[in-house]
């Protein structure tokens, strides 16, 4: 048997110039963040660890990530996580990876549930891999919190993720809000499809050859979703509940348009990611 003693200088080295090879982009981190992931430990952590071989089992398992990265396959789906909101959720192409922009949206739904006198019901729309849903559920457990997505796959995904976090959610295959009850619920919240049909074919190849596409097509204005959700809400709302969404990063104006005309909705305004981009737009739904 052949002995593999290629210490993670080694590994991470020669995985570098195939990833350069292949034309991957930000090929040092995804190398480094499989590293974490097979040692155990966290990426600056790494560092510490490259003079060490690994078994020969985790130097084939590194350069089988390294083979699957070349394609282009996002790193999350490669070592089948990522954090959110510093909970462990699990990736895999039945859902989209919860980015970092998602988590000012949770922090967003915290801060009004956070204010609320009684336990408020939450309805996480398009939950995916129900990272929304998990984080809200185990930081505000009072909350009784339902979770819709139309996919059976990415509902699969979600119960995992819920099962493994201990997060107390209801799961349910919806279109939208079909099936909530009128006047239900506190909070909507959202990451909708909202990238444009058009736009869905110009997407990094990371993302557009990897990711589901129902997750990321919002028709051909990629508005489609949103507006039904926004009506969906105005409906399932209890008075002064509030709808939150995040939004593409071009779509402020068209959105705060939409919720503006929408009976029964006071648009509320809208709140910036980190990058300073418009990107979670806020409704209260009014007196019933
Ligand atoms: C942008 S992803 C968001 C996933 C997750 N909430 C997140 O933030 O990472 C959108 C999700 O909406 C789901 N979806 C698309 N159309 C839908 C519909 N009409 N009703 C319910 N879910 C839908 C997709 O299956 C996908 O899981």
């Amino acid at each position: 048997m052949q002995v593999d003693a290629r210490n993670w200088k080694a590994l991470l080295s020669s995985g570098q110039v195939r990833l350069e090879q292949a034309g991957i982009e930000e090929a040092g981190n995804k190398l480094r963040w499989v590293a974490a992931h097979l040692l155990g430990c966290g990426l600056l952590d790494v560092l510490g660890h490259l003079s060490e071989t690994p078994s020969s089992e985790t130097a084939r398992r590194f350069d089988h990530a390294v083979g699957r990265l070349a394609t282009d396959e996002p790193v999350q789906y490669v070592i089948g996580e990522t954090d959110f909101m510093g909970l462990r959720i699990r990736c895999d192409p039945r859902a989209l990876i919860p980015r970092p922009e998602t988590e000012g949206l949770v922090g967003c739904a915290e801060e009004f549930l956070r204010g609320r006198k009684r336990p408020s019901v939450v309805v996480d729309v398009c939950t995916g891999t129900g990272c929304i849903a998990c984080a809200l559920a185990t930081r505000v457990p009072e909350a009784r919190v339902l979770a819709t997505d139309i996919s059976p796959a990415a509902l699969e995904l979600a119960r995992i993720n819920a099962r493994e976090l201990g997060a107390d959610v209801e799961f349910r295959q919806a279109d939208l809000l079909e099936g909530v009850a009128d006047a239900s619920a506190d909070l909507v919240v959202s990451n909708p499809p909202y990238v444009s049909t058009g736009e869905c074919g110009r997407l990094p190849r990371t993302v557009r050859d990897f990711e589901p596409r129902l997750a990321l097509d919002g028709g051909r204005d990629g508005l489609q979703a949103i507006s039904r959700l926004v009506s969906g809400a105005a409906r399932v709302l209890t008075s002064e509940g509030r709808l939150m969404m995040e939004i593409g990063d071009d779509q402020a104006g068209a959105v705060s348009e939409i919720l503006c005309k929408t009976d029964l909705l006071k648009f509320l305004g809208l709140r910036s990611d980190c990058a300073g981009r418009e990107r979670i737009a806020i409704a209260r739904r009014t007196a019933r």
